[in-house]
């Protein structure tokens, strides 16, 4: 009886441990590709375009499926619309590489945030 007790106590942990490590997983990796995307500005700000495309190809892999929370600007049409979103980061990761001013991956950088991102106060 006590030993039931105990094991039922013990799954319920586990299984609460593993609904939080699910949760803290999406929220590291949308602080990771905030910190990523502040990193392409200040990469834009120091005159270094090149640096964007490593960058820009890490940030694809940063958008897993339904990652938005409240802390997020992400919009939930970055999972309808996956095909046209990623290729606005293979944009940016081709012009970077091909030397193109920061003027010019500026305006990708806006062309994204304009239909991907909605700012929060
Ligand atoms: C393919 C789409 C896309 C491109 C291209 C893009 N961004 Fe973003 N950016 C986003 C999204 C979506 C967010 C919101 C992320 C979140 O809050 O989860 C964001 C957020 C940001 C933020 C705020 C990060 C924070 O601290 O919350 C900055 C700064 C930023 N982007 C800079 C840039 C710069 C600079 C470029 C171009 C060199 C760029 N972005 C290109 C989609 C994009």
């Amino acid at each position: 009886m006590k030993f039931k007790m105990i094991a039922v106590a013990a799954t319920s942990i586990a299984l609460a441990m593993g609904a939080v490590s699910g949760i803290s997983a999406q929220e590291d990796v949308i602080a990771e590709r905030q910190q990523t995307m502040k990193d392409m500005g200040a990469a834009l700000k120091a005159g270094k375009p090149g640096d964007i495309a490593p960058l820009a190809a890490k940030l694809k892999m940063l958008f897993p499926e339904g990652s938005t929370s409240a802390d997020s600007e992400a919009t939930p049409l970055i999972w309808e619309e996956w095909d046209q979103f990623v290729a606005l980061f293979d944009k940016l990761e081709a012009a970077s590489n091909a030397g193109a001013s920061p003027r010019d991956l500026g305006g990708t950088c806006k062309e994204c945030h304009d239909t991907y991102r909605e700012k929060k106060s």
